[in-house]
């Protein structure tokens, strides 16, 4: 089924993808940034699932984004729209099967750690998996990767640090912290979020983390930046809506443009 997929991208003129961009929640006009777009919708991709969350429109962008061919992914599948961790990797592993070497996710999430604020832009140092699925389980397929796989540098340092340093030199905000994935589809409840604070938690959210092991099990490299679209439960004590999600994703969503265009490049080298 990769194999089709692949195909199917294969036969659009463009340039082949060095880095894939999965926009989040909200995000998916960045697509209206890529030069020379191709459009190919999701549903025209053998084997590919079909977004069914608001906020996410569903098809993948060939093209250039300040000069580095890239494969925009506008919309993603999540664990709570009943797909299993397989499914969410899949455009993941076509990604990877194209020959992209470097995957950069963004995504929505809820904020623990204190110093952050409703809007605030976060890099993700590491995660934490209790979604209790992993695209990985099962028969290994050797082709892929390995059965056992490190994790230590999923979230790549050396593009960390180079993303950190763009942001700096655009003076925009960029914190760091570790994110933790759950399946959803409800917010968490306040005494959940304790929890996961005290075991190292700064955000929390519903995506990424298959993808991020899916990419790493193929040994691509992998940044990830998360919109804090809304403290997490109990932290302000307002109730939380995706309504709000989507409000602040609007709000923030020329920074991140532009932070976004600024590290292509840096994902590309
Ligand atoms: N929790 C989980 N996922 C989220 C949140 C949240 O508070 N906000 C955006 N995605």
């Amino acid at each position: 089924m990769l194999q089709a997929a692949v195909e199917t991208i294969q036969r659009i003129p463009a340039a082949a993808p060095r880095v894939a961009l999965v926009l989040g929640s909200g995000l998916g006009g960045f697509a209206s940034e890529v030069e020379g777009a191709r459009r190919i919708p999701y549903v025209d991709i053998p084997g590919w699932p079909r977004s069914t969350a608001v906020g996410h429109a569903g098809e993948l962008v060939l093209g250039t984004v300040s000069g580095v061919p890239v494969a925009v992914l506008s919309g993603r599948v999540h664990l709570y729209e009943g797909y299993t961790a397989r499914e969410v990797a899949f455009a993941t592993r076509v990604m990877g099967k194209l020959g992209v070497r470097t995957m950069l996710f963004t995504n929505a999430a809820g904020g623990l750690n204190l110093s952050y604020a409703q809007g605030s832009l976060v890099l993700i140092r590491d995660h934490i998996n209790l979604m209790g699925e992993n695209p990985c389980l099962g028969p290994n397929d050797d082709s892929l990767g390995p059965r056992f796989f490190d994790m230590t540098d999923a979230y790549s340092a050396e593009l960390r640090s180079r993303i950190l340093a763009k942001a700096r030199e655009l003076e925009i905000p960029l914190h760091e912290g570790v994110y933790l994935g759950l399946k959803g589809p409800n917010f968490e409840t306040p005494a959940e979020i304790r929890f996961f604070g005290r075991i190292g938690a700064d955000l929390v959210g519903m995506s990424t983390v298959p993808e991020v092991l899916a990419a790493t099990h193929m040994g691509m490299r992998c940044a990830a930046i998360s919109c804090v679209t809304n403290l997490a439960a109990g932290i302000s004590g307002e109730k939380l809506s995706h309504d709000e999600v989507l409000e602040t994703g609007v709000r923030v969503r020329a920074t991140f443009v532009r932070l976004l265009k600024a590290i292509l490049p840096e994902a590309a080298a």
